[in-house]
């Protein structure tokens, strides 16, 4: 797994799960800044997809996981940050393949879509795998040329 600075965010939908991952990661040994929310009184998911994909542009962090309901409302919101790459992943094979061919540096996982158990298997394979480069080094570049 990579040591560089990971984050993670949620809405009040994503909350707990956000906790649970939170919680799991940080039991093995893995150094994650929560950018919150923290409690699950209801907030605007746009508010901590944009705070953590702007920690991204910046440089603050690697990677990150953003949780809401769907995933999808941070996904689209984080993927306005020229330079984000963020996947919506319900799956351990999409996970893998996002990092392998996409160089996703986001994952968002839909907290009702997906269980406890299967989205920490989704995080511990996004933080795991790395680029594969080469010919998708290029389809990447196109993202933002
Ligand atoms: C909140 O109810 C819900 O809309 C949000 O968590 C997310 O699923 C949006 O995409």
């Amino acid at each position: 797994m990579s040591d560089a600075p990971i984050a993670i965010a949620s809405d009040h939908a994503g909350f707990a799960l956000k906790q649970e991952l939170l919680d799991g990661l940080r039991q093995r040994g893995v150094t994650v800044s929560d950018l919150g929310c923290h409690d699950g009184s209801s907030v605007d998911y746009p508010d901590f997809a944009h705070l953590l994909a702007q920690g991204i542009v910046d440089g603050r962090f690697a990677r990150g996981v953003l949780v809401c309901g769907t995933g999808i409302g941070m996904s689209i919101a984080a993927n306005r940050h020229r330079g984000v790459r963020a996947a919506v992943c319900s799956d351990t094979f999409s996970a893998r393949m996002t990092r392998l061919h996409n160089n996703a540096n986001v994952i968002c996982i839909g907290s009702r879509v997906v269980g406890g158990g299967l989205a920490a298997d989704i995080v511990d394979i996004f933080l795991a795998t790395e680029f594969e480069g080469g010919r998708h080094s290029r389809r990447v570049d196109k993202i933002d040329a």
